[in-house]
């Protein structure tokens, strides 16, 4: 799908987007109203259209307009119009079009008066939706391909400013990729996607300027990662610690930031094993790697100013002979040891060395992980928050406005010295499940925390937000969300560019 910025036009090509208000419709819709001998309007009183957000009236082949069809899209009230109101509605045109054999549409909307946001920020908002909305993954079909086949080439957005326009899209092209990037990590299926298949698929990077370590069982052994090796110890595939880096920064020398992922790319529960239903999903159980992956990619897309560091740890939580069992302890590379008595609580165990490898090595300003960690975090938020824990007020904040800002938002939850003893083993420094299920996203959250020296740190459970079975968001077609991606772009952007 080729995006393009053009001066406003009502004449097309394709299918044409204009917009309404509540209190009624906006200049270009009126023009085209006019146009139709009064069409829209006619067509508004029978199709109980009032301009509210979300509402879409769809107007055919109408007669004096040379555009195969008008999109007439609802913003609600003027004073909420802003960037999000404008991804949401271009993706709605193109969730409509997309496969229905129309080739091109035309947005004519401006910024209605008053607003804040800029002709030219407004059509780059226009553009991400349109392209975030575009996403497919249907390399795996063979047969009834062409209904799915997309049929929308083309999106002209009309723009007073077409040279602001092209330059506010720019970055956000870049992290439209990331979103991409991170939602084929989720969708892949496990078979394919192993540890090393997606340590491979990070390589990739290197050819935007990203540099790429990978290090394997028996580097992370020297590490003493006993426990991310435990995890994997019982499946057929190598584990693997990503470690990307992109210097964008003037000097090389300004401390990064770190981000870091859970990649189990597949989490059939261990020995401790998951039931047939609890098992399906779990090719995404990686999102938090994928979205780490996916914002290196969009940092250095957009050669954002910032030196970040990008830690995955990989691998696949199996049962086997080999496997690790429920009883056993295990050193991590902090030193502290850890009895594990549920092998299916083994993203924490992933992150509690990848979070103390990346502070360990890379002195960050601060550190973010991302996990699909807790089937709990479902329960307290489903899918409209991802759940925030922090160790320091002032980071929480800026990933709060971050999230708001991109559309993803953040809940906070506590952390405290209770929940921590909850931990308590008879044997080792700590077990790895409380025991009980109350405040089953804490007892994680604290679990964590015992692996984050003095550094800022702020830990996001996913488990909610990474993939979705039923309704859609507005943005996101498919399975994979791509989540984290755009926040974790924003929180950089907002906050550690120079
Ligand atoms: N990957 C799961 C969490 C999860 C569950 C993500 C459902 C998405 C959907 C995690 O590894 C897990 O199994 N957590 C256990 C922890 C428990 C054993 C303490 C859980 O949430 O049940
Ligand atoms: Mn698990
Ligand atoms: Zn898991």
């Amino acid at each position: 799908m080729q995006i393009t910025f053009t001066a406003p036009s009502l004449k097309g090509p394709g299918a044409l987007a204009v917009a309404a208000f509540e209190d009624g419709l906006s200049p270009l819709a009126a023009e085209v109203d006019k146009a139709t001998g009064g069409a829209l309007k006619r067509a508004m009183g029978t199709n109980r259209f009032k301009g509210k957000a979300g509402q879409v009236l769809d107007l055919l082949a109408p007669a004096g307009m040379a555009a195969t069809r008008v999109l007439l899209l609802g913003f609600g009230k003027q004073s909420a119009f802003d960037g999000r109101a404008a991804e949401k509605a271009a993706a709605s045109v193109v969730g409509r079009l997309l496969t229905g054999a129309e080739n091109a549409v035309t947005f004519a909307i401006e910024p209605p008066k008053g607003s804040k946001l800029k002709p030219g920020q407004l059509a780059a908002h226009l553009a991400l939706g349109a392209q975030l909305r575009s996403y497919t993954f249907i390399k795996y079909r063979t047969k009834q391909r062409d209904e799915h086949e997309p049929t929308l080439a083309n999106v002209a957005i009309g723009t007073r400013d077409v040279a602001g326009a092209k330059r506010a899209w720019e970055p956000m092209r870049a992290v439209a990729e990331g979103v991409f990037l991170a939602r084929d990590l989720v969708n892949e299926p496990p078979n394919v996607l192993s540890p090393p298949e997606f340590a491979s698929r990070a390589k990739q990077l290197s050819k935007l300027g990203v540099k790429v370590d990978v290090l394997g069982e028996a580097e992370m052994k020297k590490l003493g990662m006993g426990a991310l090796l435990g995890v994997g110890q019982g499946s057929e595939r190598e584990s693997q610690l990503v470690v990307m880096h992109w210097n964008g920064a003037r000097s090389k020398k300004d401390q990064p930031v770190a981000f870091v992922g859970k990649g189990v790319c597949f989490d059939s529960g261990g020995l401790s094993l998951k039931t047939g239903a609890g098992m399906m999903g779990m090719k995404g159980d990686m999102g938090g790697a994928a979205a780490v992956t996916g914002a290196m990619k969009a940092l250095a897309s957009r050669k954002a100013r910032v030196n970040a560091v990008g830690v995955v740890g990989l691998v696949e939580n199996m049962p086997d002979g080999k496997a690790q069992r429920p009883d056993d302890v295990v050193t991590s590379m902090s030193g502290q040891t850890i009895e594990v008595l549920n092998t299916d609580a083994e993203g924490r165990l992933v992150l509690a060395d990848a979070l103390w490898y990346a502070q360990m090595k890379f002195k960050p300003k601060f550190v973010v992980d991302l996990a699909t960690l807790t089937g709990a975090i479902m329960v307290a938020l489903g899918g409209e928050h991802a759940g925030v824990f922090s160790n320091d007020d002032k980071l929480a904040t800026r990933i709060q406005d971050a999230g708001k800002e991109v559309g993803e938002p953040v809940w906070r939850l506590p952390l405290n010295e209770g929940y921590d003893k909850m931990l308590k083993s008879k044997i080792a420094d700590m077990k790895n499940i409380s025991g009980t299920t109350n405040a089953g996203s804490i007892v994680a959250a604290q679990f964590l925390q015992r692996f984050v020296d003095k550094t800022p740190w702020a830990h996001l459970d996913i488990a909610g937000v990474a993939w979705q079975d039923g309704e859609q968001r507005p943005l996101s077609p498919g399975w994979g969300v791509g989540w984290g991606v755009r926040i974790l772009d924003r929180l950089v952007s907002d906050h550690y560019e120079k």
